[in-house]
Parts: structure tokens; C-alpha cells; sequence
């Protein structure tokens, strides 16, 4: 069933999960879609994964599009939601509707995502107007690692909770469809997620929220840099890949691969015609 924001919302309502992974290109997104995904974030977060920075900071417009549109390509039922990278939105309300408009025109995402809370309701509004369906993300927001003073747990005082809960409300009054909690205290994120009639997709937020993200090379095992505490891994994906690839070695190596059917043939008689006139 092809995902938008109204059966998102309708999750929400009855009370169903609704399950979203990041995604960078293609073939992961083909294979996400098949599983029955609800919604498949580009998110920014390849900076780290994909292109090896070691924050989202570096990411741009071109790289957000360019994987954006790929996704978009391998994705039948699934919501794409592209993030809006550091710098595409903060500057002014114009910037961002038109790089929103972007990722949605040339990259072809159906939403896109934007961290902050009060402080970017006036660019949740327009880019709103404008037609395009957003996403928010509060909590610990990797573009605002430099002045978050690293990657850390947010809302745990009373004073943080309480902005945390009035950033979360303003975001949805100004027409987020949806809002992404990272690092959150779990009864945080629950008072949260009962507190907004928006559904809440929690990534290191715990069980409360009306959903769930994670980044899929986290949960697979394929990303060995640094392996934050929320996550879970659902495959060893990184244990299997380095084997076929050591195997692989291995067998060209002993001449066991490519096999016969592996190979075109070519008729005897056109080789004994070249092979005469190469000599
Ligand atoms: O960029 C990203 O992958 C994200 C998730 C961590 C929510 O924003």
C-alpha cells in the first residue's frame, strides 16, 4: 500500500507502529520497499555512512539530490523523506522553500526533514504552503553537534524536557506531519508522542514513540566506526560482506573463478581466422 502523509497519520490513530530506515541509493531502496517499509529517509546522515565525514555538517544540496533521486527510483509504496542539509534552510525562509522544492522536484521525494524546533517554524510554515510535507527532528540534532558540544542525550533536565515539549508542539502547530526524536529520554519521548497528535519516530527514544529509525548500516552490521547504545543489530550484513569479498579474492586467485559458465564463447572459426592474422 503506497504510503502518504494521511496513512501515516492514520498509524498514528490506531495505534500501529509505523517503521522507517535510512536509504541512500537503488537497490537498498527495491529491497526496503519489498520488506514493507513505511517510510525511507535520505537522510543526511550518508555524510557519515556513505561518504566517510565524520559529521552531516559537509553535506550539500547536489549530494542530498543525487541519492534522493535515486531512492526515489527503487521506491514503489514507501514515503521518501529527504533531509534538508546544514545551511539549506537556517539562513532564511527562501532558502528554504526553494532547496525544499528542490529535493522534491529534482530528487523527487515526497517529504522532507528539518531539525530545530521554534526557531524554524517560520521555514515549517512555508515550505508547508508551498505544498511540500515536512518532517521535524528534535532532540540531539547532528547539525548542531558543534554547539550541542557533541553527540549527547538531550532533554534530560526539567528546563530541556520543558523546551523539548514546547518545541515539539510549536513544530507541529506550524504543520509538520511528522517528528523525529533522537536521544531522548524514553519517558520523555512517550509524554511526547502522547502530547502531539502527530505520529513521533523515535530513534534512541525508546519504545513510546509512535515509531521507529534507525540508520540501516547501524542495523546491519556494516558500520564499524562507532556503534551508538540505541542501536540493535538485526544481521551481521558486515561479517557476511567481508567474507564474499575475501572468497572472492581467494577463488580468482586459485583460479576457480570465473568458471565455464561464467564465460561467452566465440566460434572456432572466427578465433583461428583472428589468430592467424595476429601473428
Ligand atoms: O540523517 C539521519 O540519518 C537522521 C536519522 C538519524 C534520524 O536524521
Amino acid at each position: 500500500m503506497k504510503q502518504t502523509v494521511q496513512t501515516l497519520q492514520a498509524k498514528k490513530q490506531q495505534g500501529e507502529k509505523i517503521a522507517m530506515l535510512t536509504c541512500y541509493d537503488y537497490s537498498t531502496a527495491k529491497l526496503m520497499d519489498a520488506a514493507g517499509m513505511d517510510m525511507l529517509l535520505v537522510g543526511d546522515s550518508l555524510g557519515n555512512v556513505i561518504l566517510g565525514y565524520e559529521d552531516t555538517i559537509s553535506v550539500t544540496m547536489e549530494d542530498m539530490i543525487h541519492h534522493t533521486a535515486a531512492v526515489a527510483r527503487g521506491t514503489k509504496n514507501a514515503l521518501v523523506v529527504a533531509d534538508m542539509p546544514f545551511l539549506s534552510y537556517q539562513t532564511s525562509v527562501y532558502d528554504a522553500v526553494v532547496n525544499a522544492g528542490r529535493l522534491m522536484k529534482e530528487g523527487r521525494a515526497g517529504a522532507v526533514k528539518l531539525e530545530g524546533g521554534e526557531v524554524v517554524c517560520e521555514q515549517i510554515r512555508a515550505i508547508v504552503n508551498a505544498s511540500i510535507p515536512v518532517v521535524a527532528h528534535l532532540g540531539m540534532t547532528p547539525q548542531s553537534v558543534n554547539t550541542l558540544g557533541g553527540f549527547k542525550v538531550q532533554g534530560k533536565s526539567l528546563e530541556a524536557a520543558r523546551k523539548l515539549l514546547s518545541d515539539a508542539k510549536a513544530v507541529e502547530e506550524a504543520g509538520a506531519f511528522a517528528v523525529v526524536l533522537e536521544c531522548v529520554p524514553a519517558k520523555l519521548a512517550e509524554l511526547v508522542s502522547r502530547k502531539l497528535s502527530i505520529p513521533t519516530i523515535g530513534i534512541g527514544a525508546g519504545a513510546g514513540c509512535d515509531g521507529q529509525v534507525l540508520v540501516y548500516q547501524d542495523m546491519l552490521g556494516m558500520f564499524s566506526d562507532y556503534c551508538p547504545k540505541f542501536v540493535r543489530k538485526f544481521a551481521d550484513v558486515g561479517t557476511v560482506m567481508r567474507d564474499a569479498f575475501a572468497l572472492y579474492q581467494e577463488e580468482m586467485q586459485k583460479g576457480n573463478f570465473p568458471a565455464q559458465e561464467h564465460t561467452f564463447s566465440i566460434s572456432d572459426e572466427v578465433m583461428a581466422q583472428l589468430e592467424q592474422e595476429a601473428e
